[in-house]
């Protein structure tokens, strides 16, 4: 691996900002997803719960509808030059098989892993090293959700004349997709694919498939990992207890979630800089919130904003889904 990587970051994550987001979830009691995977700790901590729950890395029958995605995407090529953007690409791993497929089939790809953390996009720059020239990566820091000048980001990024393929892995659940499916739809070109998974409900009963997941993120893994966001801070472990639940969406959309709530026990301050933010007995911060979808309601959320789905791959087990879809 070359001893210097070149990362565009965006305003979205210069410190001021990353700053006033923090007190923002600390104020609201609602805890943005991004503090959970800030730190060199923290990243490794999810990508080895990814790997130990995820299935996209247990179950091959999943990873093969990741793979069979692909396949399609890559049929669905016209240019010999690709530009995969991974928004929120995590270790990169699926964008790796991806790109990996592209060259395969006589391609020139390029490739942008996006994350909110710098340590995330350089995980996943070193995976797609293997598989493509490291010149043809350009990796990007920014905040999906805050931002709104995505489309001018990655239009400064110096990749021309190819072809766009958008992913966007196991990012639903953790967005309200009020928030992040305009977005989505404003970035998507005529001439672009997107790739798009989603975790599922798996069963006939919505309620009851979501109930049935539960022990995916209740579990030691998970809770080390959303309590060191609290502990970093200076909360400790016996300040309160941390439970998980499945809720409806707030939102009223009929969607439903796994939720995870840190409930106080005793009084506790926690300082960033010159703030300071009290925390009483009785009181709950929510840490973390997962989506579950069934593949009709992610077909509907992604018609309401415009985006047609070519076609779809579920893993057998019902639990994960991958939508390719354009506009
Ligand atoms: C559940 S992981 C999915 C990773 C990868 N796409 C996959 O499927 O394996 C969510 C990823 O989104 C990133 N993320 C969280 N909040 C974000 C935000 N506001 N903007 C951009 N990325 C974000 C996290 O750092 C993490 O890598």
């Amino acid at each position: 691996m070359p001893p210097l990587a070149r990362v565009t970051i965006h305003a979205s994550q210069f410190p001021q900002n990353v700053r006033r987001d923090l007190l923002e979830s600390l104020r609201t009691r609602q805890v943005n997803h991004k503090f959970h995977y800030d730190s060199v700790k923290q990243t490794g901590q999810w990508l080895a719960l990814h790997q130990a729950f995820s299935p996209s890395r247990t179950d091959p029958d999943c990873a093969a509808a990741y793979d069979r995605s692909f396949a399609a995407a890559a049929s669905r090529l016209r240019s010999r030059r690709v530009h995969v953007i991974g928004l929120g690409c995590g270790g990169g791993q699926k964008d790796t098989r991806l790109l990996k497929m592209l060259q395969a089939a006589d391609r020139t790809a390029f490739y942008t892993p996006s994350d909110v953390s710098t340590a995330m996009v350089l995980v996943a720059q070193q995976a797609a090293g293997a598989v493509i020239p490291w010149e043809h990566c350009s990796p990007l820091v920014c905040d999906l959700g805050s931002m709104d000048d995505l489309p001018a980001a990655l239009g400064a990024l110096p990749v021309d004349n190819a072809t766009r393929v958008i992913t966007f892995f196991g990012m639903i659940p953790n967005f309200e997709p009020q928030v992040i499916m305009p977005k989505l739809a404003a970035l998507l070109r005529p001439m672009d694919l997107l790739l798009f998974s989603a975790n599922l409900a798996p069963g006939a009963d919505y309620a009851t498939g979501v109930q049935s997941i539960l022990p995916l993120y209740d579990n030691a893994l998970t809770r080390e990992w959303l309590m060191t966001f609290l502990l970093d801070l200076g909360v400790a472990s016996g300040d309160g207890d941390l439970s998980f639940c499945v809720e409806d969406d707030p939102a009223g959309n009929g969607l439903k979630r796994v939720a995870a709530y840190f409930c106080f026990l005793r009084s506790r301050a926690i300082h960033v800089d010159d703030d300071c933010l009290e925390f009483r007995p009785g009181e709950r911060i929510r840490l973390f919130f997962s989506y579950r979808h069934t593949p009709e309601l992610v077909r509907a959320m992604l018609g309401r904003h415009g985006i047609e789905v070519h076609g779809q791959w579920l893993a057998a087990s019902g639990q994960e889904g991958v939508f390719l879809a354009g506009r």
